[in-house]
């Protein structure tokens, strides 16, 4: 088979510049600044992390002036060679647009962009053998769908409703046949539905503001393992008791951007 790969952006030019989720605006409001050495510790050690477990870490090159391109989960949809591209929400970031289909066209993915607000793997994720897609702060409706229906995905759609969890792999993260979820991030008729596709460990508010949700969920040949930046102790045995080996890998400086372990990392 061939080896597992992840696209990740060095964090050269990461920081706060701009308020497009409400963890950006606290950290503005604060007026506390990304500490550039230690974002750039903590991006390296999940680089490393991805380099022992046997993946090929693949890179976008930063650019000035785009702050949130590390965040490549939300560049795109990817399956198999086809990647679907969106539209950012926010005018902040459409300008990253132009730079990943350039990435995707140069290493010969074949690229379907739809006209719509979607944010890639941020708002859509593969469960089983279903695609859960998130909508309502940040991807649409139709954005969604459209998606879905290019990589042939029967797709759960989840109505989000929070805005500390914009996206969706800020509060639902596959594991395996199980997924960890939080349910106030979701309306009631979403939550039924995704009750009704499979089975649910929910997590606390404690553990949702540590970005549980965006931990990464690895197979590994030693079995799996679960990237997260923190975890209560009741879900760090919740996981350890499902066979998981976490590993722990801070991501401070990402969260006052609102992201974590997972937004910097798209699976290819
Ligand atoms: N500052 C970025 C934004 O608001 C964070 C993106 C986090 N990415 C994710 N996949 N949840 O767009």
């Amino acid at each position: 088979m061939a080896q597992k790969q992840v696209l990740m952006c060095p964090p050269d030019y990461f920081g706060v510049y701009y308020d497009i989720n409400a963890h950006m605006r606290r950290t503005l409001e604060k007026g506390r600044k990304v500490i550039p050495a230690i974002a750039r510790k903590q991006w390296s050690a999940l680089r490393d992390i991805y380099l022992k477990s046997e993946y090929e870490v693949l890179y976008i090159e930063p650019v000035l002036g785009m702050p949130d391109l590390v965040f490549t989960a939300n560049a795109g949809l990817i399956s198999e060679e086809t990647v679907v591209i969106g539209q950012y929400a926010h005018n902040e970031r459409r300008q990253e647009t132009p730079v990943i289909q350039k990435w995707f066209g140069d290493n010969e993915y074949k690229v379907v962009t739809i006209p719509y607000f979607f944010e890639g793997h941020g708002d859509a994720l593969f469960w089983k053998k279903i695609l859960i897609g998130g909508y309502g702060l940040r991807s649409e409706d139709v954005g969604v769908m459209l998606a879905a229906e290019f990589v042939e995905k029967e797709l759960v759609l989840l109505k989000m409703i929070d805005e500390d969890f914009y996206h969706l792999d800020t509060c639902f993260c596959p594991l395996g046949d199980k997924a960890l979820f939080y349910p106030h991030a979701f309306d009631a008729a979403s939550i039924r539905d995704l009750e009704k596709a499979g089975e649910l460990i929910e997590v606390s508010a404690k553990d949702a503001y540590l970005f549980a949700c965006n931990g990464v969920y690895l197979e590994t040949g030693f079995g799996p393992k679960f990237i997260a930046h923190e975890l209560s102790g009741k879900l760090r045995n919740t996981l350890e008791k499902l066979g998981c080996e976490i590993i722990d890998n801070r991501t401070t400086e990402f969260l006052l951007s609102g992201g974590s372990n997972r937004c910097m990392s798209l699976f290819l």
